[in-house]
């Protein structure tokens, strides 16, 4: 099945974090689909070798690796295995990430470390160790999973929006200099995803409020949203393998929105 998607990634080689659950292991498993041979980075180790199997099952070529982005040693790790493995890196994915909900004056400062440490410091230290070898093989794509909360705020989740925000920034920045190298850097910001994480928030609210899952969703989740439905990880993939794509070169330091028409108001 490999490179039988709209997109041909034949001969590239990509690594995507936190690639073991989630939006992550659906971007890894498009990558792979398309061609790509995929390095699966994750804090769990089994998740992630969970998705290398899944892609060597699916005809594909994955390796899986125990990166922690927040460790430099891991990162560097991360990134010369892949380059061993594959010979080549030509595409970065930062999606892990983690949230917290708690008001700003209550919110524990291990916890904004812990959320900028993965999410901001995780995505430019693995940017920086993957960038010599785009920039070697002149060409390369990093796509670094913000969320809509990356474009506009919510309470209660100050050290997530900080960090999202933060990451339109540096992707930004990442863009203007890597531009005459044939490497581009944009960021996705999905509104909410079905995943594990979010199965389990909707779960949580509707017992709290004593309401239907459905109604979270519609009345809770989703109301600032015109279509009131939750995303599927393969949308939020779609996207990725689109701007990994030649017809995507002149497209960098962009924040795309694939956010149900939320920030249309
Ligand atoms: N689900 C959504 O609604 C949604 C919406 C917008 C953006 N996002 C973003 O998409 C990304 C993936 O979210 P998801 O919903 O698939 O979450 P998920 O919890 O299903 O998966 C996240 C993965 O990241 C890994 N991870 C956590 N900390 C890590 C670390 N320090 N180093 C390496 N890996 C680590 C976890 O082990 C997990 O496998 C996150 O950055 C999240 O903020 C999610």
């Amino acid at each position: 099945m490999s490179g039988s998607g709209p997109v041909d990634l034949r001969g590239r080689a990509a690594i995507v974090t936190g690639a073991g659950s989630g939006i992550g292991r659906a971007i890894a498993e498009a990558l792979a689909r398309s061609g790509a041979a995929v390095c699966a980075g994750d804090l769990n180790d089994s998740a992630a070798r969970e998705t290398a199997e899944r892609i060597e099952h699916g005809g594909g070529h994955a390796i899986a690796t125990h990166t922690d982005v927040r460790d430099r040693d891991q990162v560097r790790q991360m990134v010369e295995g892949a380059v061993r493995a594959f010979g080549r890196l030509d595409i970065l994915v930062n999606n892990a990430g983690l949230q917290h909900i708690a008001p700003v004056h209550e919110f524990p400062e291990e916890k904004w470390d812990l959320l900028i440490g993965v999410m901001l410091t995780g995505t430019f230290l693995c940017t920086k160790y993957s960038l010599p070898h785009m920039i070697a093989g002149r060409w390369g794509r990093v796509l670094n999973i913000s969320s809509i909360h990356g474009l506009v705020a919510a309470p209660f989740k100050s050290a997530y929006i900080a960090a999202k925000h933060g990451i339109v920034g540096f992707t930004r920045a990442v863009a203007l200099e890597v531009a005459d190298y044939g490497v581009t850097a944009n960021a996705i910001c999905p509104a909410y995803v079905r995943t594990p994480l979010v199965e389990g928030q909707i779960a949580e609210q509707a017992r709290v409020h004593g309401i239907s899952k459905q109604q979270v969703v519609e009345k809770v989740m989703l109301a600032s949203a015109a279509i009131k439905r939750l995303l599927e990880p393969d949308e939020v993939a779609m996207l990725v393998l689109y701007l990994c794509s030649d017809v995507a070169s002149g497209i960098t330091g962009t924040a795309y929105p694939i956010d149900v028409g939320w920030t249309a108001r």
